[in-house]
């Protein structure tokens, strides 16, 4: 047996330094028992413009094509501002999702004890929330025809359309269900069917789909009464699923209620491939913080995460997940915080390779 392959672009900016984290806890698996990786490196976004004149070569492309999962850090960075439309950094990581067709992206909002305190909310409302939106990510308002700022008379529209197909919502309620089986198995589909025909069918086919898992408890809601509910009592739910517009705004709702940019992990899968694993990309919500690149200052939990996730959803490597979940939970009740964790305090901030090397620390501890 071939181990599984990883292909990891650390990007740009704090994407290097945050990565380099990440191959500690990947060495410390390999040297202990866990998976061994087949690990490869390459570049995306300014780094690979810079090499190659491009922010993702065609090679690069052709091998995310064929690992088992992409690990990425960020892109871009105010040095690249001025190119291109097509060349900038941010097209190379539209690139990737959009050949490798990941479709559905899921965005976990997890509260870390540790950290209860610092959400903007009760501690009580957000004290042991544990849920996952998954948000269509390759169709929609963001990709309909017809498109564009138009003239009409004596002034200018702008058009955009929302648009899906059935078997655009069919596969993307299927991730949301076959994720529903392996958690809580509630799943709330949200959509606004009371005023857009588009919400008529999600609603339609994510039900017809429900009959394939009777054993999850489908529940539809509209998405304004979603952002109500998700900051009134963010616990009620497991699992939701919604499109990409309104799983744009739900999903960034939803990570605020538990704190920092720099501890959202997000994953992007597709369609399964031939070994039965999904093409998948996992990547820190994060960019690349320009304003903090190259001091050391970032939190690499977000990648670390993610990392977690691709052990989770990739590699059926659950236990394994849970134990990085469960090291970094120990170290920030250890009270290490990075510098974007520590608000007004007076605390000293911990590096990111300090914060990297304890939660290794914490993983060999169990
Ligand atoms: P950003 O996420 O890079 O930074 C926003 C703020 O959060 C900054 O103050 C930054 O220092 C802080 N921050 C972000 N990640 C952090 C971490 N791990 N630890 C500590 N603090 C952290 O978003 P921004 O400033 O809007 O964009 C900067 C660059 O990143 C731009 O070129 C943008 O296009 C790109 N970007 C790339 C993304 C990606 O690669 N997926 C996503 C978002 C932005
Ligand atoms: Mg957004």
């Amino acid at each position: 047996m071939t181990n599984p392959s990883l292909l990891i672009l650390p990007g740009d900016g704090i994407g290097p330094e945050v990565m380099a984290e990440v191959r500690k806890v990947i060495d410390w698996f390999g040297a202990n028992g866990g998976p061994v990786f087949d690990v490869s490196e390459d570049l995306v976004g300014g780094c690979a413009y810079d090499a190659h004149g491009t922010p993702l070569h065609d090679d690069t492309m052709a091998r995310a094509q064929e690992v088992d999962a992409v690990l990425l850090g960020a892109v871009g960075g105010p040095k690249y501002d001025s190119l291109d439309f097509s060349l900038k950094p941010e097209r190379g990581l539209l690139r990737l999702r959009k050949e490798m067709d990941l479709y559905a992206n899921l965005r976990p909002a997890q509260c870390f004890d540790a950290l209860a305190d610092f959400s903007s909310l009760k501690t009580e409302v957000v004290s042991g929330l544990d849920i996952m939106i998954v948000r269509e990510l390759t169709s929609g308002v963001y990709f309909g025809e017809p498109r564009g700022i138009i003239e009409e008379g004596n002034e200018r529209v702008g058009v955009n359309t929302q648009r899906y197909t059935e078997s655009e919502i069919d596969r993307v309620a299927r991730s949301a269900f076959e994720l529903a089986m392996r958690r809580g198995k509630r799943l709330c589909s949200m959509e606004k069917a009371n005023v857009m025909e588009s919400g008529v069918l999600w609603r339609e086919v994510v039900t017809q789909v429900g009959k394939d898992y009777p054993e999850v408890e489908l529940s539809h809601m509209y998405a304004d009464a979603g952002a109500m509910q998700l900051t009134r009592w963010p616990k009620q739910f497991d699992v939701i699923v919604t499109d990409n517009l309104f799983g744009d705004l739900l999903s960034d709702l939803a990570a605020m209620l538990t704190g920092s940019l720099g501890m959202l992990p997000s994953a992007s899968l597709g369609a399964p491939m031939a070994n039965g694993r999904p093409k998948a990309l996992y990547e820190p919500v994060h960019g690349s913080a320009p304003d903090i690149a190259g001091q050391g200052k970032a939190n690499p939990i977000a990648c670390i995460l993610s990392f977690a996730m691709a052990l989770r959803y990739s590699f059926d490597r659950g236990e394994d997940a849970a134990r990085v979940e469960r090291a970094v939970e120990t170290v920030l009740a250890d009270g290490l915080r990075t510098a974007d964790l520590l608000g007004e305090e007076g605390k000293a901030p911990v590096s990111t390779s300090e914060m990297g090397d304890a939660i290794v620390a914490a993983l060999a501890k169990g």
